[in-house]
C-alpha cells in the first residue's frame, strides 16, 4: 500500500482525537496468533484496524497516535535468535515507522514498560478485540487495584476504538473500492464454475471445498466460512456444512466471500440442484430477488438505512400475503413486524477490510457516498407451510453507495 494513504489516514485521525482532547491517543496492537491445538495457531490474519493504519502484517506490535505529536510511535520488541529460527523475522518495525512516518522504540510490549508512553494523556481509543495488548491495557488501567502511583498522569477516559475509526473506515477510497471488486468478481467467478458442475448426488462438503479451491485458484483467501445449505439446511440461517447429500429437485443456498489484500466479498445465491427450479421455487426466488431490487433502487447517499430495509420489507410482505402465509395490509404487517418470522435478520452490513465491517448500521444510519454494504434479503422456512417444503433463499450482493445511485459491485 502506498505510504501516502498510510500517513494520509494516520493525519485523518490525529484531527479526530484533537476534537476528543488535546491528550487523546490511540493504541492500536497487531493481532495476537490464535492457538488452534497446543503449539499450532489458527490461519493469521492482521487485526485490521492496525493494518488500516499500517498496512502491515507485522506482529508483536503496537502503533501509538497521539492528537499533539505529529509521529506516531511504534513499539516493538527484541527477537531472539530463537524465535527468529521457528517464526522468521518479523517484517521489521524499523521499516514500518519509516513507511508511516513514525518512530521506532525497542519495548518488550510489559504493560508498565508500555504505561511509560501513555504518561500524561488522558484519552484512551482501546481496541474492543479482547485478547489484544491494546484491550489488555485498557482492562488493567480499569481494575481498581491499580495503584495510584501505577495511574499517576494515565488516561482516565476509555473509549472503544471502534467508535473513533468506523466512520473513515466506513468510507471506501478508490484502492479499497478495487479490492473489493476483485474479491466479489472472484467470488462470482467461483460460482459460475460451481454452475457447471452442479448436480444431484454432491456433497455439502464437496461443493464448499470446490468453491474455496477455486477462491484459491485466483490467488485469493477465504473472507469468512463457505455457507453451503441444501433443502431443509436453508432454513438455519449461518447453516454448518455438513456431508448431506443434494437431492434432485432442492434448492441450494450458497453463501461465500473471497478474500483479496485483505478485502473481504460477502455474496449469497440460491441455485437449483437439477438446473431448474419448480415454478413454486422461482415464484420464491423472483420475490425475494425483487426485494433485493427494490432495496438497491431505494439506497443512495442520503437515504437512512432504515429507508434501505424498509424497501425490501415491503417486497417480501408482498409476497407472503400472495402465497397466503400473511394476512391484513402491509402496513399493519410492517407495524407489527410479522415478516420478521420469515425474514429475520437484517437487509445488510458494511462490508470491508472485514466481512462484517467495523460501522454498524442502525436504523437512523444515513448512508454516505462510497460505503460498501451489502444487500441481502431472504426468506427463510423451518416448517412446511401450505405446499412450500422447509427451505431458505438468500440472495446478496454487494453495493457501492453514489450519491444518486447505488451500483452492485462485480
Ligand atoms: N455471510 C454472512 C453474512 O452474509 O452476513
Ligand atoms: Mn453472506
Ligand atoms: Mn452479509
Amino acid at each position: 500500500m502506498e505510504n501516502n494513504i498510510l500517513k494520509n489516514r494516520i493525519q485523518k485521525i490525529r484531527k479526530e482525537l484533537l476534537k476528543q482532547s488535546k491528550g487523546a491517543v490511540l493504541l492500536l496492537s497487531s493481532k495476537p496468533e490464535i492457538i488452534n491445538t497446543r503449539d499450532l495457531t489458527f490461519d493469521y490474519k492482521q487485526d485490521t484496524n492496525f493494518y488500516y493504519f499500517t498496512g502491515s502484517h507485522i506482529k508483536n506490535t503496537l502503533v501509538l497516535i497521539k492528537a499533539n505529536e505529529d509521529e506516531p510511535l511504534v513499539l516493538s520488541p527484541h527477537q531472539s535468535k530463537e524465535e527468529i529460527l521457528w517464526l522468521g523475522a518479523n517484517e521489521s518495525p524499523k521499516n514500518l515507522a519509516k513507511k508511516i512516518g513514525g518512530k521506532f522504540i525497542e519495548c518488550d510490549l510489559k504493560e508498565e514498560s508500555v504505561f511509560k508512553y501513555l504518561k500524561g494523556a488522558d484519552t484512551l481509543f482501546y481496541s474492543s478485540y479482547e485478547y489484544s495488548l491494546s484491550n489488555k491495557i485498557a482492562k488493567k488501567l480499569l481494575k481498581e487495584n491499580t495503584s495510584t502511583l501505577e495511574r499517576y498522569k494515565l488516561p482516565y477516559k476509555l473509549i472503544n476504538q471502534d467508535f473513533l475509526i468506523a466512520p473513515l473506515r466506513q468510507i471506501k477510497e478508490a484502492s479499497e473500492i478495487e479490492n473489493i471488486k476483485k474479491a466479489v468478481n472472484i467470488t462470482l467467478n467461483s460460482i459460475k464454475e460451481l454452475e457447471n458442475i452442479l448436480r444431484p448426488g454432491l456433497t455439502e462438503l464437496q461443493i464448499k471445498n470446490f468453491l474455496e479451491n477455486e477462491f484459491k485458484k485466483q490467488g485469493a483467501l477465504i473472507a469468512f466460512d463457505t455457507i453451503v445449505a441444501s433443502g431443509k439446511n436453508a432454513a438455519t440461517l449461518h447453516h454448518t456444512c455438513s456431508n448431506k447429500v443434494l437431492q434432485k429437485g432442492e434448492m441450494l443456498l450458497l453463501d461465500l466471500g473471497a478474500e483479496y489484500n485483505m478485502y473481504a466479498a460477502d455474496i449469497s445465491r440460491t441455485l437449483p440442484v437439477s438446473g431448474a427450479f419448480s415454478p413454486l421455487q422461482e415464484e420464491l426466488v423472483k420475490g425475494v430477488k425483487k426485494a433485493q431490487n427494490a432495496a438497491i433502487k431505494k439506497a443512495k447517499s442520503g437515504i437512512t438505512y432504515g429507508d434501505f430495509q424498509k424497501a425490501a420489507d415491503l417486497e417480501i410482505i408482498k409476497l407472503l400475503k400472495e402465497l397466503g402465509i400473511l394476512k391484513g395490509t402491509e402496513k399493519q404487517i410492517l407495524e407489527k413486524n410479522l415478516h420478521r418470522e420469515y425474514f429475520p435478520h437484517s437487509i445488510g452490513h458494511s462490508l470491508g477490510l472485514d466481512t462484517h465491517d467495523t460501522g454498524r448500521l442502525f436504523k437512523d444510519t444515513v448512508l454516505k457516498k462510497n460505503m460498501v454494504i451489502t444487500c441481502e434479503p431472504g426468506i427463510y422456512f423451518s416448517k412446511k407451510i401450505k405446499n412450500i417444503m422447509p427451505l431458505g433463499i438468500r440472495i446478496e450482493d454487494d453495493i457501492l453507495i453514489g450519491d444518486k445511485e447505488s451500483k452492485v459491485i462485480g
